[in-house]
């Protein structure tokens, strides 16, 4: 038997390695990539697989993919989940399944496998994306299957059977990362009526000690893609980490929120997205300058019915595709610049520009430049008005 497992290098897969190939008599190949998390150089990972049991050792560079696939389409959609959350976590999981379906078939695997818990939603993102591409492959999930209670059991069995792991200090917090965002649970954070501590952020300085003055920045966009940063032409990849950098100093991207899982558990998790976080502000901005009313209306229930898409794990859906072509084609006039100010933990719009704009000063000003026809008013307010006004006549016969 033969099993690729989507490999983090942390313990629960280090251990899981071992484990399937015990369980299962099985070869195991480990899969690592790289999506913008902290990552140790990748012969380091390798050999440590290795040592766990793995026979063979992939890893690859997804950033890119990353951006244009997952995190640029999310971002046009305006998908946050509970408004709040912009999925960092939720969209690396279809990648990442995407990317162990390729190589078990291209080393003809009898199954997958992942190192996600049983009460979470990853399990479901993962195994929901090997399903559609895969029907028939076999997913094992060993978390799911063992019987270690704790992660000093799984330390235990790890010393046992000479699995070297990369423990530091005992971790109070779970972390997931990547470029979109990190993402903190378990510990003290685990009481919603707790604020954080300090310690939980991993990344971003807190909004009482970030810079007294605040900082400006230009925000271009093409076709609801960000392309520029203070007029400077760069890649997406290099957009996301600088914004990243710069929010952080400031306190920007910090997300403290109680949400809903899949499963039906409330569960408290905080989030550090200051990329995220400014680009769908800045997007949404411009949105609300090229869309009409209605469009822009109506494509917050697209966002919303997105965000859950995502959330769910549902990514490789007919309804995504269907919702990716409405976006698309939403996107077609969202050119222009946005203007931000970072301020304490602020992410403030100031100002925004587009060749597309429907905004027309000389419609609403209240200089002598107005060319508004008042008169036409009166007309409009008696229709659009008649319904006021034969509810109102019904109203005086109660
Ligand atoms: N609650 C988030 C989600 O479901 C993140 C899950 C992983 N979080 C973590 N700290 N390991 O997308």
């Amino acid at each position: 038997m033969k099993i690729v497992i989507a490999y983090s290098g942390g313990l629960d897969t280090s251990v899981a390695i071992r484990y399937l190939k015990d369980k299962y008599n099985a070869e195991i190949i480990a899969y690592t990539s790289n999506i913008g998390q902290k990552l140790e150089a990748p012969d380091v990972l390798e050999e440590r697989a290795k040592k766990a049991g793995a026979k063979k050792f992939y890893y690859e560079d997804l950033r890119e993919k990353f951006v244009n696939e997952y995190i640029i389409p999310t971002l046009k959609a305006g998908a946050v989940y509970q408004d709040k959350y912009p999925l960092a976590t939720s969209l690396s999981r279809p990648l990442i399944a995407e990317s162990v379906i390729k190589i078990a078939k291209k080393e003809k695997a009898d199954a997958v496998s992942h190192g996600c818990t049983g009460k979470g939603n990853d399990q479901v993102r993962f195994e929901l994306t090997f399903k559609y591409l895969a029907p028939d492959l076999k997913v094992i999930a060993p978390l799911r299957e063992w019987e270690f209670k704790s992660r000093e059991q799984e330390i235990e069995y790890a010393k046992e059977k000479g699995i070297p792991i990369n423990i530091t200090k005992s971790k109070p917090y779970s972390i997931d990362e990547n470029l979109w965002g990190i993402s903190i649970e378990c510990g003290v954070l685990e009481d919603p009526w707790i604020e954080p501590p300090e310690d939980a952020y991993q990344i971003t300085t807190s909004p009482e000690k970030a810079p007294d003055k605040p900082e400006y920045m230009e925000i271009g966009f093409e076709k609801g893609v960000f392309v520029s940063l203070n007029n400077e032409r760069l890649n997406q990849i290099e957009i996301i980490e600088r914004l990243t950098k710069i929010g952080a100093k400031h306190g920007v991207g910090r997300i403290d929120m109680v949400e809903d899982r899949l499963v039906g558990i409330k569960s408290r998790e905080i989030y550090e997205a200051p990329a995220a976080v400014i680009l769908h502000n800045a997007h949404n901005e411009l949105e609300k300058l090229v869309f009409s009313r209605e469009l822009y209306e109506f494509k917050k229930l697209v966002s919303l019915k997105y965000s859950q898409i995502v959330y769910f794990g549902q990514w490789f859906s007919h309804l995504k595709e269907c919702l990716d072509k409405f976006i698309e084609e939403s996107q077609k006039y969202v050119t222009g610049k946005v203007r931000i100010k970072l301020y304490k933990g602020n992410c403030i719009v100031v100002g925004r520009s587009s060749p597309y704009s429907l905004y027309k000063e000389e419609l609403a000003t209240y200089s002598e430049k107005d060319i508004f026809d008042h008169k036409s008013s009166s007309g409009f307010i008696e229709i659009f008005g008649l319904v006021s006004k034969l509810e109102g006549e019904r109203s005086k016969k109660r």
